[in-house]
Formats: structure tokens, sequence, C-alpha cells
């Protein structure tokens, strides 16, 4: 089978920016708290009228514009949040649509947090098994609308944004097998339940316990499947949930002073699913990782479900 790697990455985020200072201003909370407790300084807010689908489209064209593709070439799309409100059509036919892809299977993928990594897998099995050449692989999350506002223990983590990544047919392959799981006996650590309007809540520190105690192993072991050892990556990109969790894990993988680690956190919050592509397109934009350097992509979320694996820096 041939193999597949990220040819162009694309992103967007609102313009609306969120600050400590504007959430004090409306649950008891302080700059100084969140930033101890989270690393986080702001995160991006949707208008009202802004859709996943909106993000996600425009994630995906900024992907699909700098892969220099017609967009008749993408014969898979795929879109991993956990926050769209709509069920049918997908967010990924609406993104299909809106780019004016003719024919491609298009489909969404709800596995929280870990919902990028699980679809970038998803997308390089379908294109080594040759049922697509070219994948769109999105990550669109509007956190803001399944937000309770009132809860200072979880509104100030929260963003919105979306990212994206073309996934093409190469030789030699540029995604290395996935490692992926879940741990049904703490599916109740991050909760998005109910009817129309579901709202974020979770037991944050059943998740950074679970979070610092496995991760490290979860990141060898892609390491190992893709031929290395930590010390040989050029960058990681965690999911993008917490600045002590990212500095925790970071600390217990041992990395060298070179490898590269993805802090959009601080600026973006914890934007789910689009977190990690997010954050990856900006250090490859700012020029902060190599081509051709590999990269550990890492995330876990609801479910408690982890996917993560090691790719070719675009
Ligand atoms: N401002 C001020 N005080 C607060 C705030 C706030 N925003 N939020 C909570 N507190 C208070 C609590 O009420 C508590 O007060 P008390 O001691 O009087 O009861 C105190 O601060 C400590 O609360 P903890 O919940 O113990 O704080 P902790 O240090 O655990 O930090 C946090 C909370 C940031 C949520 C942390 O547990 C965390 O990041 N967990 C991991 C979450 C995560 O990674 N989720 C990812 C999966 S889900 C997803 O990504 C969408």
């Amino acid at each position: 089978m041939p193999g597949s790697r990220i040819t162009a990455l694309g992103r967007y985020q609102p313009s609306r920016v969120l600050t400590n200072d504007d959430l004090a201003g409306m649950v008891d909370t302080s700059d100084e708290w969140i930033r101890r407790r989270t690393g986080i300084a702001t995160r991006r807010i949707a208008a009202e009228t802004e859709s996943v689908a909106d993000m996600a489209a425009a994630a995906a064209a900024d992907a699909l514009a700098s892969a220099g593709l017609d967009p008749s070439d993408i014969g898979l799309v795929t879109v991993a949040t956990c926050s769209a409100v709509d069920r049918c059509p997908s967010t990924a036919a609406q993104v299909a649509g809106r780019l004016g892809i003719p024919a491609a299977v298009a489909y969404d993928l709800n596995n929280g947090c870990a919902g990028f990594c699980t679809a970038l897998a998803t997308a390089d099995h379908a294109v080594r098994a040759g049922a697509a050449r070219h994948a769109l692989v999105n990550g669109a999350e509007k956190m803001s609308d399944v937000t309770d506002w009132t809860d200072r223990s979880s509104c100030v983590l929260l963003g919105d944004g979306a990212g994206a990544a073309v996934v093409s047919a190469a030789e030699p392959e540029g995604i290395g097998p996935v490692v992926w799981g879940s741990d049904p006996t703490r599916a109740d650590a991050v909760r998005l339940l109910g009817d129309w309007h579901p709202r974020f809540a979770q037991k944050g520190q059943t998740v950074f316990r679970w979070v610092t105690a496995e991760l490290p192993a979860i990141a060898r072991e892609a390491c190992r499947r893709a031929g290395l050892t930590p010390s040989d990556l050029a960058g990681v990109v965690t999911h993008q949930a917490n600045l002590r969790i990212i500095e925790n894990v970071v600390r217990r993988l041992d990395l060298p002073d070179h490898v590269v680690v993805a802090q959009d956190v601080v600026d973006s919050g914890n934007t789910s699913a689009a977190s990690v592509p997010l954050a990856l397109a900006k250090l490859v934009e700012r020029g902060e990782l190599p081509a051709g350097g590999p990269v550990l992509l890492l995330a876990f979320g609801g479910g408690m479900s982890w996917a993560g694996q090691v790719v070719t820096c675009p």
C-alpha cells in the first residue's frame, strides 16, 4: 500500500479576543488564577452568526490553496467536531459544498478533543487503501456555543477556531502508525450531554491526573511505532488544554532543547478538536518547525479517548 503525508495546512480563528480580565467581569475569577492554573491568556470567540461549518470551510480553503490543488482533486472530506449543531448535512458536506468539491465522501467525526488525530488516521488509512488520493482533514469547534458561561471552572478554558490539513498519497510516507484508544471507566470525566443545548462539563482533576499519568507512555509508543525515540523529534504538538499539562508531559518525555513544543493554548485556549491542527499550522507558518522534520501529534479528551501519531512536517 502507498503511504500518505500532510502536504499543506490551513487555519481560521474568529477576530473577537476574550481576555482573562473580560472573564473576571463575568464570573468570580482573575487573570492571575487563570494564568497560574492553565497558562491561558486569551481565547477567540466566534460571532453569534458564525458556525462551525463557516470556520471549518475557512481553514479548509486556506489548506487547499496552500496545497495548490483543485477542489475536484479532493476525494474525502472529514471534519472532527463535538460542538457542531447541524446533524445533516454534515459539517464536512457543508465544507465540500462551499469549496466546490464536487464528489468527495464527506463525513463528520466526533471523538472529542482527540478528534483531529483520529480523523487524520482514518484519512491516512483511506488514502493508503486507495479509497481517495487527496483528503481534507479538519478540526473545527465553536466551544462558546456549549460553554456554561456561569461556571468559572470551565468557561475560562474554552475557545473557538478551526484547523485543516491536506493529506495526499505519497512515498515515502509521512504519517506514522496511529496510537489510539479509550478508557470507558473515565467516560464521565468530560461531558457534553443532553438535548440541543448541551453544556460542557468536566472533572478537571480527574482529567489532569489521567493525562499526566498516561500520556507520556502513549507518546513514547507513537514514537516507537514510527521507528523513533522522543529525542529524534523536531516538534511536539499535544492537545492544547492546559499549559501545565503540556509542561508536565514534556518534562516526563525528557526532550532535548531542540524539540519545539506547541504552546498555542496561551493565545487560543482549549479549542478541542481544532487545537492540534491550529497549533501545528501556526508553528509551520512561523518557520519554527523544519520541513520534513518529525512531529508528534497527540490528543486526548472526552471518552476518555486518545489518539496520536508522528507526522512529517510539510
Ligand atoms: N477562577 C478562580 N478560582 C477557580 C476557578 C477560576 N476560573 N475555577 C475553579 N476555581 C477554584 C475552585 O472553585 C477551587 O476552589 P476551592 O478550593 O475553594 O474549592 C479551586 O479554584 C481549585 O479548583 P480545582 O478544580 O482543584 O483547580 P485545578 O488546579 O484542578 O485547575 C483545571 C482546574 C484548570 C480545570 C485543571 O483541573 C485542568 O486543567 N484539568 C484538565 C482539564 C483538561 O485537560 N481537559 C481536557 C479534556 S476536555 C477538552 O479538552 C475539551
